[in-house]
C-alpha cells in the first residue's frame, strides 16, 4: 500500500524516533495520520501499518478496539465530538449531545447521508475547565451553548468550513 509523499515522510520521521526494537511505539500516530488520509481503518491499512512497525495485524486490531478515535468505518468530512463526561454533563453536555443527534437525525458514530457530518459522544477531552466542550476534527470549542452548537452544525451541514462559521469561536491549539 502506498501513501502520499507527505504521509510517507511523516511515517519515516516517526519510525526513526524509536530504536528498531521499539518501532511499535510509532503505531498510534501512524494510524491516526493514515486514517486522515485513507478515511478509515481498512484491512489493507491495518496490514500495512502492522508490517511497518513489526507487529501482526491482530495486534493493530487490539489497539483499534481500545482507542475510540480510530474508526473502522469512514466518519463524516466533519467529525463532531460532544463530551458528556461529568464536568460537561453538569453544565449541559448531555443537552448538547441530544440536540445534535436530533438536529442531524443520526446517533453515536453515525454519518449524515451526504457524508458531510458525523457525530460521536465522547469521554473527557481534557477541557473540563471550559465545559461543555466540543471538538470538530482537530478544532476545539469551549463553553459551548446549545445555540452555538446549532449554528456550528448548521454551518458544517451546509458545507461551510469551521473558519467560515461566525459566532462560534474555535480555540487555538
Ligand atoms: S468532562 Fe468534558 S472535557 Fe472533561
Amino acid at each position: 500500500m502506498t501513501f502520499s509523499p507527505e504521509l510517507e515522510a511523516r511515517f519515516e520521521k516517526f519510525l526513526t524516533k524509536y530504536p528498531p526494537e521499539r518501532k511499535r511505539s510509532a503505531m498510534i500516530p501512524m494510524l491516526i495520520y493514515a486514517q486522515d488520509e485513507v478515511g478509515s481503518m481498512t484491512d489493507e491499512l491495518i496490514a500495512e501499518v502492522a508490517k511497518r512497525v513489526g507487529v501482526t495485524p491482530l495486534q493493530v486490531n487490539e489497539v483499534l478496539t481500545y482507542y475510540s478515535m480510530l474508526h473502522r468505518k469512514p466518519m463524516g468530512k466533519y467529525h463532531v465530538q460532544v463530551c458528556t463526561n461529568i464536568s460537561c454533563l453538569l453544565v449541559g453536555g448531555e443537552e448538547l449531545w441530544r440536540n445534535a443527534c436530533k438536529k442531524l437525525g443520526i446517533g453515536h458514530k453515525e454519518v449524515t447521508a451526504d457524508g458531510q457530518v458525523s457525530l460521536e459522544e465522547v469521554e473527557c477531552m481534557g477541557a473540563c475547565s471550559w465545559a461543555p466542550a466540543v471538538q470538530v476534527n482537530y478544532d476545539f470549542y469551549h463553553d459551548v451553548t446549545p445555540e452555538q452548537l446549532d449554528k456550528l452544525i448548521d454551518g458544517l451541514a451546509a458545507g461551510k468550513t469551521p473558519a467560515e462559521i461566525h459566532g462560534v469561536e474555535r480555540v487555538n491549539p
